[in-house]
């Protein structure tokens, strides 16, 4: 198994970019809560620790501190903004109130010879956010570089391993920050970069052989990114011993099922029970125009077709027992705060009655985003799956406004197609988080050739965000704009007139519905 590093979480939104970024520099890292006590690190049998910043001053009260004994235990240790600070007051040194802080790109000078800074230039530029400032390092600190209101911008205990930055070495703008990273992990602490897709795939192939053993598993296939990737490790781990379901409730993506099958039967040979529930679907939300009852009618009927398909297999003998789910990293991370870790209900197969109680095999929980990705490209999954946008759960359904109908979720499939497929041939649907058609139920009059038409609109919507707490409408190019518009008109029967969704999150939401 691979060496860990503890990335301690002050409660910046930065705790989650420095476990990223050390993983970028090839070594494992896990968020930990600033509660945490000498003897849970020692369990953790970390190989050095990073404290993040954090948005409290040390002189608050309360404000999180660390756990002194933590010092004692000899591991390499970097403090960053928050975490200097913490540092440099526990250890005996001075943080002043400064009243001046800086905040943003500043000036950075090295000085004299820096195990942290080795081959810095004597003058760079750093990412700060800090208000108050250590004044003094402790004893046994030297000082080695500063700004113009952070007279210890870094400090450096050589001997003991612990060092501290008041800058954000985290951030992009931090000129040389990943490099500044990369030297504590590889040269300060000593830490080997071994973590890499391989060792990743390997370590889950083993564990998940170790935890099933010869049993059956199942995984229900979503389309999504996530799913797919953790049906094909799982697949790599244990092989036939794996069944996935796949329901085609009607409101999926166009050839979401076929680029299933292609992919998990014919490529890699999983048993795949494809079930073709779209009338079911249909037949339960006619009349249906509330969006929650929408959703509840989806989400019950989905988990009610995945249930018989469960105790179908699970009465057939040997049934399967264990159940994979794509839970990411960011879903069971414990905040600083102190939140207890909670599952992602996605699809909530977690929901099924008691009689069919799985045990949740869960190969992604350690992993971000963007390395689910990688592992998945690693597998040999197509790029159209790994690169997917995400996809809400009761899919089109939430963007048809109003009655869910066949005829209107096939307008809407055809005319996502257009927009993404444009997208695609611009350039820009890695960049954007989302970009999809919207179908609000109402008609209006237009004319095309000698006659009078009376359609559907089609709304794009397409935004950039990271995590989808908050985003932003993409300023699509005008041409870009025209083209969709275009071809949404001539291709897609049913649409006739097209508009732009230029609302941010808050206040609109992503979704329609
Ligand atoms: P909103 O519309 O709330 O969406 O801004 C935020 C993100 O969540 C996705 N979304 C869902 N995902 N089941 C899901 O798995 C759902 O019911 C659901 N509703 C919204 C949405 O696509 C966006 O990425």
């Amino acid at each position: 198994m691979n060496e860990t590093v503890l990335v301690v979480d002050f409660g910046a939104q930065y705790a989650q970019l420095i476990a990223r970024r050390v993983r970028e520099a090839h070594v494992y890292s896990e968020i930990v809560p600033s509660g945490i006590t000498a003897e849970e690190v020692l369990a953790k049998s970390p190989s050095a620790l990073i404290l993040s910043g954090g948005p409290k001053s040390v002189y608050e009260t309360p404000a999180p501190s660390l756990d002194p004994a933590i010092y004692e235990l000899g591991l390499p240790i970097l403090g960053i903004c928050y975490g200097a600070q913490l540092m440099a007051q526990q250890l005996g040194g001075d943080v002043a109130r400064t009243g001046v802080g800086e905040y943003g790109r500043t000036a950075l000078t090295r000085r004299g010879s820096s195990a942290l800074l080795a081959d810095w230039p004597e003058e760079s530029e750093c990412w700060m956010s800090h208000g108050d400032a250590i004044a003094a390092a402790p004893e046994g600190f030297v000082v080695t570089a500063s700004s113009p209101q952070a007279p210890v911008a870094v400090m450096e205990n050589v001997e003991r391993r612990l060092f501290a930055t008041q800058f954000h070495p985290e951030v992009a703008h931090t000129e040389r920050g990943q490099a500044l990273l990369a030297n504590f992990l590889h040269h300060a602490a000593g830490v080997a970069p071994t973590w890499t897709n391989t060792s990743i795939i390997e370590d889950q192939v083993e564990l998940i052989r170790a935890q099933v053993g010869d049993e059956k598993v199942l995984c229900a296939l979503s389309g999504g990114v996530d799913s797919a990737v953790a049906a094909a490790l799982v697949f790599k781990a244990i092989g036939a011993q794996l069944t996935c379901v796949f329901v085609d409730t009607g409101l999926m993506r166009k050839n979401e099922g076929e680029q299933i099958e292609e992919t998990f039967t014919r490529q890699f040979g999983v048993e795949l029970i494809h079930v073709k529930a779209a009338d079911r679907f249909f037949d339960a939300l006619a009349g249906v125009s509330d969006p929650e009852a929408k959703r509840k009618i989806i989400g019950e009927l989905f988990i009610r077709e995945f249930e018989t398909v469960a105790r179908d297999l699970a009465t057939s003998g040997d049934g399967p027992r264990f159940l994979v789910q794509g839970t990411l990293y960011p879903d069971v991370i414990e905040s600083g705060s102190g939140h207890a870790a909670n599952i992602k209900s996605h699809h909530n197969v977690g929901g099924l009655p008691e009689d069919l109680s799985f045990s949740l095999v869960e190969p992604l929980r350690s992993l971000f985003k963007d390395e689910v990705r990688r592992v998945g490209e690693e597998l040999g999954l197509p790029s159209e799956i790994v690169w997917r946008q995400p996809f809400p759960g009761p899919g089109l359904g939430v963007r048809i406004v109003g009655e869910v109908t066949r005829e209107r979720a096939e307008i809407l499939r055809n005319a996502d197609y257009v927009v993404v497929d444009e997208i695609k041939k611009a350039g820009l649907y890695r960049e954007l988080w989302q970009s999809f058609a919207v179908l609000p139920a109402v008609r209006t009059v237009g004319v095309m050739g000698d006659g009078r038409t009376y359609a559907y609109p089609i709304v794009i919507r397409a935004v950039t965000s990271d995590d989808a707490m908050t985003a932003d409408w993409a300023r699509l190019p005008y041409d870009l704009v025209e083209r969709i518009a275009n071809r949404l008109i001539r291709e897609v029967d049913g649409v006739n007139r097209v508009a732009l969704d230029v609302t941010s999150k808050p206040p609109g939401t992503i979704e329609w519905e």
